[in-house]
């Protein structure tokens, strides 16, 4: 099997939750203390052995690309004030992967901004991450654990967790025969079904191993929930076809695309940070 070298990451969506914010800044720009979401996410996907990692943008993420760029006169000024370990962290931000961008010209949905990465993948397996979902895990990073299952698996997995069934119509939904502890063999998935039509409370959550399959069956999708191609409905597609497995990946997941989940994120690696984590805790002791 191949190994997984390739990283599509789809970040153009408006942020209208986070706005005025996102009105000059990406919402992938927003940080968790000093980092900013989207690097949290370029990290995991290092850390899972990505070396080549395409953005797809709009015209309005510029800071992204800066972020993952050199920055002369900030280095130059580092340097010369003797800040080694800050300038180390800023070169290794930049050097950590190969980025590429492309531009998703309109915004048709999230199916349709995977297919920008058709050229890019080529013939080989990728993983898709949305900005959306950080999960913690010191141990293994999400995105890691789905790639060795779909070297044991040889097909296409997507990351599950179960949700409350009241939450479940914010997600897609899996039916599937459940073959282990934590890996489902999919036969049906809908993207954001009512409550009362959701086949379970198994989600699909922002990681996915693909094979190229993946991109005729997005060309074949029609719109769906909200006039978008929806890539939960490629999934379903390939699922009848060749098969899809989901999967429960280890780790505690923020929703940082939601105001409530960005504000946990924000507690817990603050109390978790060797910096502030401590004199945090006491406050927040003072303030409850
Ligand atoms: C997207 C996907 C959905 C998934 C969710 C969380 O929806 O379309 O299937 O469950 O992300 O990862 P969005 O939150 O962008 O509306």
């Amino acid at each position: 099997m191949k190994k997984i070298k390739k990283a599509v990451v789809p970040v153009a969506g408006m942020g209208t939750r986070f706005l005025p914010f996102t009105k000059a800044v990406p919402k992938e720009m927003l940080p968790i203390i000093a980092t900013p979401t989207i690097q949290i996410i370029v990290e995991e996907l290092v850390d899972s052995g990505i070396e080549e990692i395409l953005f797809i943008t709009n015209r309005y993420k510029h800071p992204i690309e800066d972020h993952f760029d050199y920055s002369f006169e900030l280095e130059a000024k580092l340097e010369a004030n003797g800040k080694d370990d800050q300038y180390e962290e800023i070169r290794r931000i930049a050097d950590q992967a190969n980025f590429y961008y492309k531009r998703q010209k309109e915004t048709k949905g999230l199916g349709h901004a995977i297919l920008q990465g058709k050229e890019f993948v080529g013939d080989d397996p990728f993983v898709v991450v949305l900005g959306d979902d950080i999960v913690y895990n010191p141990d293994q990073p999400a995105i890691g654990q789905l790639i060795e299952r779909f070297y044991e698996l040889e097909k296409d997995v997507v990351g599950c967790k179960k949700v409350p069934m009241t939450e479940i119509n914010k997600y897609g939904s899996i039916e599937a025969d459940q073959i282990d502890d934590r890996t489902y063999d999919i036969k049906y998935c809908i993207e954001k079904p009512s409550i009362e039509d959701a086949p379970s409370d198994v989600a699909i959550l922002g990681r996915y191993v693909f094979t190229p399959k993946i991109f005729d069956h997005i060309e074949k999708t029609k719109p769906g929930v909200g006039g978008e191609i929806q890539i939960t409905d490629s999934i379903d597609s390939l699922a009848k076809s060749d098969g899809v497995y989901g999967y429960i990946y280890e780790g505690k997941r923020y929703d940082v695309g939601s105001k409530l989940g960005f504000l946990e994120a924000t507690v817990e690696y603050a109390l978790r940070d060797e910096e502030v984590g401590k004199e945090f805790a006491e406050y927040l002791k003072k303030i409850k």
